[in-house]
């Protein structure tokens, strides 16, 4: 007990550990003077095409970190690593990189190897100084987020985020703009204020008992959809489904009642942010509670029961501050619910075995 420094769980200690894991990650790194991304890595120059295989949370960084290297010019796939085969890599060889914060996961190893046996060159983002992932790949970028004891990963997923998006920033050519450095110094500071501020406890207890949860987002935001979903029924055993906000009216609008709350995140207030309050009203007029995890730049308050604020940022950035209030939301239920938070049922931290 003498570990979690006063908290319940190591899930909300290491939550409350995100600001510092953050700058962990980004010290020395970003020059805020300079404007660059130095990250220290080797042989990763004429890079033409990126394939990031990850399993679980890993997965939900690597698709937020694919998105990134896309905007930047670089094409980039996502691949759940259990998928990975010989006939991912047909064409142009790619970099490969393994997202995986233990570096032991099996299936996310296994890609690796087949990438490398068809002479890809290889790249572990990873937590662990010295893992297999570290030690297989050419080169290794560590996330640098300190250990994370409870299973439900959540500071190792935001300092995925953080290293994916430097590792984007790094490897474009293009330059960039101060107001995104300024944004990403910025970041730690905001994610302590979303957790000294947060209303997600009281949230949580109005709606333990709900009978599903059904997470949405829109382009950056998708990827932090599926992993407040993920979060959710991996420590609160209840059912939770995420996906992009575009696809509620194909299908799961069916199975949305009076019960059924909807967690829609959505910031900015342009178009993209806009079609996601569509989404919205068409839930909300179903009968369906509705929390909304927004920076109040749109008018999605309207239609929202509950809202969880966070703070102005890039828009590439606002994702990370959203998901500590899906990572509070689910943290809450969970503890509303008694379930034995760090060490959920049926579920391991790291798994070896494909
Ligand atoms: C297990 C853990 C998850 C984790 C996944 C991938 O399923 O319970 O929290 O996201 O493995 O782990 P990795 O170490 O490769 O990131």
């Amino acid at each position: 007990d003498a570990g979690k420094s006063g908290y319940d769980h190591y899930m909300l200690k290491e939550i409350h550990e995100q600001p510092r894991a953050l700058r962990k990650c980004l010290r020395e790194r970003v020059d805020a003077i300079e404007r660059t991304v130095d990250l220290d890595l080797e042989g990763l120059d004429d890079v033409s095409a990126i394939h990031l295989v990850a399993c679980g949370t890993s997965y939900h960084a690597a698709l937020y970190g694919a998105r990134l290297l896309r905007e930047r010019g670089i094409p980039a796939q996502t691949f759940v690593a259990s998928e990975y085969d010989r006939a991912s890599l047909a064409g142009e060889t790619p970099l490969v990189v393994g997202v995986t914060q233990s570096g032991e996961t099996a299936d996310t190893l296994g890609a690796l190897r087949t990438a490398r046996a068809a002479g890809a060159r290889t790249l572990a983002v990873t937590n662990t100084v010295g893992s297999t992932a570290a030690r297989e790949c050419d080169e290794a970028l560590y996330v640098r987020a300190g250990p994370e004891i409870g299973v439900a990963a959540t500071k190792t997923f935001a300092s995925q985020q953080i290293a994916l998006h430097a590792f984007a920033l790094w490897l474009s050519e293009e330059s960039i703009g101060s107001d995104r450095i300024d944004a990403l110094r910025a970041l730690p500071d905001q994610v302590q204020a979303v957790l000294d501020d947060s209303d997600a406890r009281s949230v949580a207890e109005a709606y333990a008992d709900s009978s599903a949860f059904f997470f949405v987002g829109r382009r950056h935001h998708q990827p932090v959809a599926l992993e407040g979903a993920l979060k959710l029924k991996e420590i609160s055993y209840e059912h939770a489904e995420g996906f992009a906000a575009g696809e509620l009216k194909h299908g799961p609008l069916a199975l949305i009642e009076d019960d059924t709350p909807l967690i829609a995140v959505v910031t900015g207030d342009d178009e993209i942010a806009q079609k996601t309050v569509s989404n919205v009203k068409e839930v909300q007029a179903r009968g369906a509670p509705v929390i909304a995890v927004t920076d109040g730049r749109s008018d999605v308050e309207q239609y929202a029961n509950h809202v969880l604020e966070i703070p102005e940022t890039d828009p590439t950035l606002a994702p990370v501050l959203a998901n500590v209030q899906l990572q509070l939301l689910s943290y809450w239920i969970a503890a509303e619910l008694g379930r034995p938070i760090d060490k959920p049922r049926h579920l391991a931290k790291s798994v070896t075995v494909k």
